[in-house]
């Protein structure tokens, strides 16, 4: 039987659900809506690498990183360790976006100067945003997952989708994790569940989610409330 070499999530109580976390040097794929706390993941799963020496590298393409650092700070998560590539489209002129290809060009530099273990890219949204086709926008984020699969990165795309959406990147991903949300008695409650994962047996049930000081958190032995069914 082959072992996989795994790479712990960050996140308490889902490298429960993996069975031991992600398979290392694969691209998955983090969806949720918005506010959902896919940005928080991603640094969450970056933070773990970095606390185990690890280079570890933030792609934005929605928020600026000050913004992003300043966000972190209630978890005392000191990005400033963290290297970003921006690559959002306000750090760009306006005939730079009509061809996207700067993308991949400072990714593949990016990883060819330096080793990192882990990559968070955020978002595959956007590039589709930018792309405007949907043909243009599956190439370009095929060519940039195997880029990342070329690095050998453990790497987590982000992607918003409303619930009940099934993306694209969802086919092309190895893994493919969900943030749910609900309100009850209006309060958000959140969930997280393993929609696809390659190589390993999952827990395929809804577990809670909470995002605590410390960062997310899930229960691996609960049951999310029939709210999210
Ligand atoms: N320090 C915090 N403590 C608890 N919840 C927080 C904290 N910071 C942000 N959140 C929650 O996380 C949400 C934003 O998470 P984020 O990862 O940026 O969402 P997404 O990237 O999915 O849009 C906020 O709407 C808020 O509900
Ligand atoms: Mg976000």
């Amino acid at each position: 039987m082959i072992t996989h070499d795994r790479v712990s999530t960050g996140v308490g109580g889902l490298d429960t659900m993996l069975k031991g976390g992600f398979i290392q040097g694969r691209p998955y794929l983090i969806v949720g809506g918005p506010g959902s706390g896919k940005t928080i993941f991603g640094m969450q799963f970056l933070w773990d690498g970095l606390m185990k020496g690890e280079n570890v590298l933030y792609v934005t393409l929605e928020e600026p990183f000050d913004e992003l650092r300043q966000n972190m700070v209630p978890f005392g998560w000191d990005t400033g360790k963290i290297r970003i590539l921006d690559l959002s489209p306000e750090s760009r002129r306006e005939e730079d976006l009509k061809n996207l290809d700067f993308m991949e060009e400072e990714l593949r530099l990016e990883l060819r100067n330096e080793q990192h273990k882990r990559v968070v890219f955020d978002s595959t949204t956007t590039v589709r945003l930018l792309e405007g086709h949907d043909i243009d926008g599956r190439r370009r984020i095929l060519s940039l997952m195997r880029i990342l699969k070329e690095a050998e990165a453990t790497s987590l795309l982000i992607c918003e989708s409303i619930q009940g959406e099934i993306p694209m990147e969802s086919f092309l991903a190895r893994g493919v994790i969900r943030i749910l949300t609900t309100n009850k008695s209006g309060e958000k409650l959140r969930a997280m569940q393993i929609e696809k994962m390659r190589g390993t047996d999952f827990d395929e049930h809804i577990r809670p989610m909470q995002i605590t000081p410390k960062g997310i958190r899930i229960d691996p032995d609960e049951i999310a409330v029939d709210a999210f069914w």
